[in-house]
């Protein structure tokens, strides 16, 4: 289909909008696997205790998660003992060493949502969907990270001694 005119990019920018909107009442649904409801989490003191998918992750996995613009980028603010990665910010803490200074539950609750503790961070919350403003329909439903994700992301962390 060819559209031409200001007439053609209005009404194309408005089935984009409806498209968006119905994206939005079926809460998500065309865009799962991200849209999987939150799993229960119980946050006691600075921690998660439990894993969000009652198994450990894998540290493996966790790597695509942090290094990948498109899931964790937690390199754009961190620096990782990842030596082949080129690009690592320093807006964030070094992570190199974090195993050393935080536990697995204590990384897992920065990584769900580190507002909890700090709410003027500018690290992005990976396990939450209330309060996100600015986030595209499609997201608005699904926390940035899957709860396998999460886990995978703190297990490869865990090793970061
Ligand atoms: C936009 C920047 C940004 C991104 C992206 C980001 N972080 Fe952070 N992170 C921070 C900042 C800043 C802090 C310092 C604590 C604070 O601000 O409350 C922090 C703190 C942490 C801590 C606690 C470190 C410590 O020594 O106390 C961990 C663990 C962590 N981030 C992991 C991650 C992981 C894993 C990702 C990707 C999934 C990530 N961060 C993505 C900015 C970021």
């Amino acid at each position: 289909m060819r559209c031409s005119g200001k007439a053609g990019t209005r009404r194309w920018a408005a089935g984009l909008r409806r498209a968006a909107l119905v994206g939005a009442v079926l809460g998500g649904s065309l865009t799962a696997p991200r849209a999987e409801p939150l799993r229960p989490l119980t946050v006691v003191g600075d921690t998660i205790p439990q894993s969000l998918t009652g198994e450990p992750g894998d540290p493996q996995r966790g790597r695509p998660v942090v290094t990948s613009r498109e899931l964790g980028n937690c390199l754009l603010c961190h620096r990782m003992p990842l030596p082949e990665e080129r690009f690592q910010g320093d807006l964030g803490p070094d992570l190199t060493g974090v195993a050393g200074r935080l536990s697995a539950a204590q990384i897992r609750l920065r990584i769900v949502d580190e507002s909890r503790l700090n709410p003027a961070t500018i690290m992005p919350p990976y396990y939450r969907v209330d309060g996100l403003r600015r986030v595209l329909a499609a997201y608005r439903d699904a926390p940035v990270l899957t709860a396998e994700q999460v886990e995978d992301a703190v297990a490869l962390l865990s090793t970061f001694r």
